[in-house]
């Protein structure tokens, strides 16, 4: 079973070591390992990130718990919905040890439904290249490419049945 709990500021410095090993580890090679791409990627991966993103009142910061070892095994982060602002996903990311466990799956699925009861309609994010693929077959659909760093595929997904 998957435990899944908001994040609190005692596992920021957890959070940054999951983060720093899934983009060098699991993203890295879709970048070809470009110290350039993936140096900017990590820089604003900080524990004083993590708990000032997880204390924003607009945003929902969510981990998954390895239940063997109480570890954290992935992590997700929301934005609501706001006037024009659409819902976003802003992280997913799972611990290299962890990928194809479920984890990445349930985190999207906890972080849609909240912004579902929120009463988004639709949820925009930027997919990693890598990540793409298990995108698309939640639903999403690419829109256009981000040219920023890092490259990644802009896309959305409809909530409304
Ligand atoms: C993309 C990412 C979040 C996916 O996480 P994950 O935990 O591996 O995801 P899941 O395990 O839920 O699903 C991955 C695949 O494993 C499969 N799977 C899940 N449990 C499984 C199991 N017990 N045995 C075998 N396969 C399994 C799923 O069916 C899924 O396949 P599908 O995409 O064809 O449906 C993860 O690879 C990652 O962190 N990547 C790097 C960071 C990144 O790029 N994040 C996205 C941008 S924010």
């Amino acid at each position: 079973m998957t435990v899944t709990r908001l994040a609190r500021p005692a596992d920021a410095s957890a959070i940054v070591e999951l983060l720093r090993a899934s983009i060098l580890v699991l993203c890295g090679p879709a970048y070809r390992n470009d110290a350039e791409i993936m140096n900017a990627w990590l820089e604003n991966k900080t524990e004083e990130n993590m708990v000032r993103w997880m204390s924003d009142p607009s945003n929902r910061m969510i981990i998954s718990i390895e239940e063997d070892s109480g570890a954290v095994a992935g992590v997700g982060l929301s934005r609501s919905p706001f006037k024009s602002d659409p819902a976003k996903i802003l992280l997913c990311y799972v611990h290299p040890k962890n990928v194809r466990k479920g984890y990445g799956s349930s985190l999207i699925a906890n972080l849609e439904e909240d912004l579902k009861y929120q009463g988004a309609v639709d949820i925009v994010t930027n997919a990693t290249l890598n990540s793409a693929n298990f995108y698309l077959r939640r639903g999403y659909v690419a829109k256009a490419v981000d040219l920023n760093n890092p490259i990644s595929i802009h896309m959305t997904k409809s909530l409304v049945n």
